[in-house]
């Protein structure tokens, strides 16, 4: 259930007023639920119950540290991109023994901190990654945990002929080609191989793709383990999709129940890295009107949140939904676009929408817990948000908002 309810005709997240919080924090400010991230978490953990399993929350959602934290008193481990997010998942208190390491682009020393610090497993996305990690481990005498990320092609169904397109897939290495580079992993001193690993994609409403992969990986392990290689866990990725507006989302219990009916009696740790499926529904942007802009043909609300703010809209033509923090019983509702003050036609965060609302009114953008704030950029010298957390009838501020100072830090004049 939303955490974001009406309630004596006002929005509230949990049993704290959307007003209250703008007026104690400001605006443009993110505001998530407690109570929904752990619900969300749960759901993964309680369907994998007698199943070793280690669900790894994707940082690059929402990788506010009290968000970490959160999930991290859960018990999670974490999928992290950077060095960046492996030092806000230590600084949260997460395990680095239930770390993740994905992304195609690390770089020696991101490889040397997170080898020093002892993460569960690097997800080697390239051949070159591979020698480099295998270098990087030798000079420090140590063993790097892997596995690979393959892509395991499931549209390859409807598109047989697309494979040369593969090679030029930024992501993972292409499946068929995997028992190859784990024959070479396997030959490496300092390389450990640990599991499988694959992504494939996000905001899947349709689960059967899931499937499909889990198929391929698992006929990839028997290829292995004939090749005398085993794998002792398989990462299944994130990308469980969300209800924005009008989908029905897949539950994460179901997924996870089909997942485990597929492995069978296998003895392998299942691993999962969703991110927007525990933190997108679990956050809003509240934003405030500035004005309204009344033309003969397009009504305009300027509000106080940009797309440097949410660039979900601007960026995929994402719809979210825009609701009133205090609904206006009477006065005139009109169609609106919903745009910031950025100097950018492509500044909206909705467009089209009916609404009764008058200057300093308050709305919040649903569903922009995930890929919202971590998204967020100073154009335009525009500080960033705050962000605030609410757990029950307490509401917490987890990054004030930038000043001016901060969007100056590091800058210098010339002598
Ligand atoms: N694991 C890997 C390797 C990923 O690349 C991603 C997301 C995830 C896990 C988490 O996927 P999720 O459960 O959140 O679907 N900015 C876009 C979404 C980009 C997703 C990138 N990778 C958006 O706002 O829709």
């Amino acid at each position: 259930m939303s955490p974001f309810h009406y309630l004596h005709g006002e929005l509230h997240a949990e049993s704290v007023p959307l007003s209250k919080i703008a007026e104690e924090f400001g605006s443009p400010c993110y505001v998530y639920s407690r109570a929904y991230l752990e619900q969300r978490f749960t759901e993964y953990t309680e369907a994998l119950e007698g199943q070793d399993h280690l669900v790894c929350y994707a940082v690059k959602a929402n990788s506010n540290i009290a968000v970490l934290n959160v999930l991290a008193r859960l018990g999670a481990g974490f999928d992290i991109v950077s060095s960046g997010e492996l030092e806000r998942v230590l600084a949260a208190g997460g395990k680095p023994d239930r770390i993740v390491f994905s992304g195609v682009g690390k770089t020696a020393a991101e490889m040397q901190r997170a080898l020093e610090v002892g993460i569960h497993c690097f997800n080697v996305e390239s051949e070159a990654e591979l020698e480099r990690l295998n270098s990087v481990a030798e000079a420090m005498n140590v063993k790097a945990p892997i596995s690979i990320r393959v892509n395991p092609d499931v549209d390859a169904k409807t598109h047989p002929y697309i494979s040369t397109g593969l090679r030029d897939n930024k992501f993972g290495i292409d499946i068929e080609r995997a028992p190859e580079v784990y024959r070479r992993a396997a030959s490496l001193p300092n390389i450990k191989i640990k599991g499988v690993d694959c992504h494939i994609g996000s905001q899947l409403i349709d689960t059967s793709p899931f499937l499909d992969a889990l198929e391929r990986v698992l006929k990839l392990v028997e290829v292995l383990a004939s090749m005398n290689i085993t794998i002792s866990h398989l990462d299944l990725g994130g990308g469980l999709g969300v209800r924005y507006r009008d989908e029905t989302a897949p539950d994460t219990g179901d997924y996870i129940r089909a997942i485990r009916a597929k492995l069978g009696e296998r003895k392998v740790t299942l691993m999962f890295e969703p991110g927007r499926s525990i933190a997108a529904n679990a956050g809003v942007l509240l934003t405030r009107v500035e004005y309204l802009k009344l033309n003969e043909h397009k009504n305009f609300a300027i509000i106080d949140a940009a797309m440097n703010d949410m660039i979900r809209p601007a960026l995929y033509s994402a719809w979210m939904d825009l609701m009133a923090v205090q609904p206006r019983e009477d006065g005139v509702s009109r169609s609106y676009d919903f745009v910031g003050p950025v100097c950018e036609t492509g500044d909206f965060l909705a467009k089209d929408r009916e609404l009764c609302i008058e200057e300093g009114d308050l709305l919040a953008l649903a569903s922009s817990g995930a890929y919202g704030f971590t998204m967020s950029s100073n154009y335009n010298s525009r500080g960033r948000a705050a962000e605030v957390m609410v757990d029950g009838d307490k509401c917490h501020l987890i990054r004030a908002r930038e000043t001016v100072t901060d969007l100056m830090r590091g800058e210098t004049l010339l002598p």
